[in-house]
């Protein structure tokens, strides 16, 4: 490679590279030089290397600030359209969440409101919550369909989540989620909506390229492990990645079944059992754990944290941005939450929003990490200590983000 042939430097940062063959937790680099050409981290060393010599390009001095990776929300269903706080004012009273469900209310009460939504106001009631990830230092985050359920529905959810992309300067991975619930027209007919999602929506959403991935809600509440198969096997001859939202509620044994497609992640798993651990370690799938859920539906039974860190299973973070169990669009919040909750320590967390969450992404190739070859998304940030950007919220102490190689304040 040709020396200095950089387009930009930043110098005099302390680099949380995440990078795994970095020691610690977050592969901390003491006054390194982080150095961009075009859209790639080209090389990442130390200030005296000769690798600066006749550099005469553009130069970012971070006195001392700390630099991670661009944060990445990898589970969202950020578009829908009406509000649940009514059905919030229920549950605090102590009806649960199942009971509202079975009831009409819940999803369902999202998907009649988002049903009646144009595309732009989809788009116009979305964009704020996205705002709000991205002034946190988010770069890339996942969207779901899911508040549709029927093709044209589905298909509408999805191109709000390729607009966001334009709009926001984000990469978006978008998600078909229309197995999230049994929609009313096909009420006590569930293995028919299966087909149609077999039949119609994949089949039309690998057409258009409308997603890069297949989820489902495999829960007593939602779809069977059967009727799950069927999606993912589906996904699959399209080319379609799988995940899933399971063990929730109960443990029906959906992260087994997504590991056995070798699926990108399983997520929620507050139910998970040890054979679900050892499935999913055995497959690489990625353990998404979403502590707002937990905490909005004061669930009781926490996800299998140690036995997840003892078996070598990569643990991600995400918001669960949604408009029931997890109405909040702060990562920082989550990542808090699974300290404080879960107990992850503040570097887990950290890696939980950037080298898993690639991972969880499909992405863990070239974003996630500061390591030569990556995308250049990255964040500058006012703190001493990589744990106050988990520790301490309401104010983002965020100075500047690098998105594709180009800057811009916070
Ligand atoms: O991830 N578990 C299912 N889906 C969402 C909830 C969505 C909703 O209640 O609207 C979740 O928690
Ligand atoms: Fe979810």
């Amino acid at each position: 490679m040709e020396r200095n042939s950089f387009d930009h430097v930043w110098i005099n940062a302390r680099l949380a590279t995440f990078d795994p063959r970095v020691p610690g937790a977050c592969g901390l680099l003491e006054g390194h030089v982080l150095a961009v050409r075009g859209e790639t981290i080209a090389a990442v060393f130390p200030a005296d290397s000769a690798e600066m010599c006749g550099y005469r390009g553009g130069i970012t001095d971070c006195g001392g600030k700390l630099v991670t990776p661009g944060f990445i929300d990898c589970h969202t269903h950020l578009v829908w359209g009406g509000s649940r706080a009514a059905e919030w004012e229920m549950r605090l009273r102590g009806v649960p969440y199942t009971e509202i469900a079975k009831a009409g209310g819940g999803i369902l009460s999202t998907v009649r409101a988002t049903r009646t939504r144009s595309e732009d106001e989809l788009l116009h009631a979305a964009l704020p919550r996205l705002n709000a990830l991205v002034a946190e230092g988010v770069t890339c985050v996942e969207i779901k369909s899911g508040y549709g359920l029927t093709l044209a529905d589905e298909l509408k959810m999805l191109r709000v989540a390729k607009k966001l992309r334009d709009v926001a300067a984000v990469e978006v991975s978008a998600t078909l989620l229309a197995a999230h619930a049994v929609p009313p027209e096909f009420a006590g007919r569930a293995d028919d909506y299966v087909s149609l999602i077999v039949n119609e929506m994949i089949p039309a959403v690998a057409k258009e390229q409308l997603a890069d991935a297949v989820d489902v809600f495999c829960e007593s509440i939602a779809f069977t492990p059967a009727q799950c198969d069927r999606i993912f096997s589906a996904a699959k001859a399209h080319g379609l990645a799988v995940k899933g939202h399971v063990e929730q509620l109960t443990n029906s044994h959906g992260a087994e079944l997504v590991a056995r497609y070798g699926g990108w992640s399983a997520d929620h798993l507050e139910f998970l059992d040890d054979a679900g651990v050892a499935a999913m370690a055995k497959a690489g799938t990625v353990a998404v754990l979403l502590p707002g859920a937990f905490y909005f539906l004061r669930e009781k039974q926490k996800p299998p944290v140690e036995q997840l860190r003892a078996a070598g299973v990569a643990m991600a973070i995400a918001s669960d941005l949604n408009p029931g169990t997890s109405p909040f669009a702060s990562l920082r919040l989550a990542m808090n939450m699974a300290c404080v909750l879960y107990g992850f320590s503040p570097a887990e967390a950290l890696a939980g929003v950037t080298r898993e969450a690639a991972k969880a992404l499909g992405r863990g190739g070239h974003l996630g990490t500061l390591e030569a070859g990556k995308r250049a998304d990255f964040l500058v940030w006012d703190v001493q200590h990589p744990a106050e950007i988990v520790c301490q919220l309401g104010v983002t102490p965020l100075v500047s983000r690098v998105v594709r190689g180009k800057s811009s304040h916070a």
